[in-house]
């Protein structure tokens, strides 16, 4: 059954997030539809979400695969007051709502995997994807985009996915709405973003850090086109990953793209 906006709004406790919803039955990305909104003009808070995306962006330039009803596709456009370099803060107050939301609704424990993963049972269940309009050094507003896995159609799976993703369906036997699965999200996101404004920058860092799925395990990370090895130690206090390589040198990464090594 297509998404209903009332459905949404019944469960919706936010004050900023969702002052406008858009719903769409298509779009080739709910986050370039938001950033285009975004350069015309759009409030603090403006949701879109879709039924399908034909161009679903993931991070470093992948398609995000985005079929009819199986997953929660949106982005939330907002005015953060942050440096250009602090939109990584984002996609951790981001983690820590998904994390948090999907953990209660699901009963199960949902990991993030740095920067932008969401893991559960060591599978991919959605993903976060952050982008910004900077003017200067200043960041003039900002998209949040989540997908996340609600109901994958197996024989459909690209077979790249098959033994990488996970469903909500896959965690829990239950009927899945997909409006309460984004209220929860919404009204958890709010609460965090609220925590980044109001200094409590250690509070998200430390979550995100007690999440983070590849603290204590080996990983590769590229980062900068450079390829890195070694033992993950956590996070630091800026929410930078912090890697010990095979050399022994502690090196500290604000972007890349992490795979776990095998054992
Ligand atoms: C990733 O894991 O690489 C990030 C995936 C982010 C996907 C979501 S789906 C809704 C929003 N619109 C997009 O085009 N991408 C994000």
């Amino acid at each position: 059954m297509p998404m209903n906006e009332e459905k949404i709004r019944k469960s919706l406790q936010t004050q900023i997030i969702g002052t406008k919803i858009h719903l769409f039955d298509h779009l080739s990305s709910t986050n370039k539809w938001a950033m285009t909104r975004l350069v015309e003009g759009a409030e603090n808070g403006e949701l879109v979400l879709a039924e399908r995306q034909s161009e679903g962006k993931g991070r470093l330039g992948h398609t995000w695969y985005s079929p009819p009803g199986g997953g929660l596709y949106l982005s939330i456009i907002l005015h953060p007051n942050l440096d250009s370099a602090q939109i990584y803060r984002l996609t951790l107050v981001a983690g820590a709502a998904c994390s948090e939301a999907l953990s209660k609704l699901s009963g199960e424990e949902i990991h993030l995997k740095w920067p932008n993963d969401l893991y559960a049972k060591d599978r991919k269940l959605g993903g976060i994807l952050c982008e910004a309009r900077i003017q200067g050094d200043k960041l003039t507003g900002a998209v949040i985009g989540i997908g996340v896995n609600i109901h994958l159609d197996r024989k459909k799976l690209p077979s790249e996915l098959e033994s990488l993703a996970i469903s909500l369906a896959d965690l829990a036997d239950r009927e899945w709405n997909r409006e309460e699965v984004a209220a929860a999200i919404l009204n958890d996101l709010e609460k965090w973003y609220n925590r980044l404004k109001s200094g409590q920058w250690s509070e998200i860092v430390a979550f995100c850090d007690e999440k983070n799925i590849l603290k204590g395990r080996q990983v590769e990370v590229i980062s900068a086109g450079e390829t890195f090895n070694g033992e993950v130690k956590g996070l630091s206090k800026e929410g930078h990953l912090i890697l010990r390589l095979d050399s022994g040198e502690e090196r500290h990464f604000f972007e890349g793209d992490t795979t776990l090594s095998c054992s």
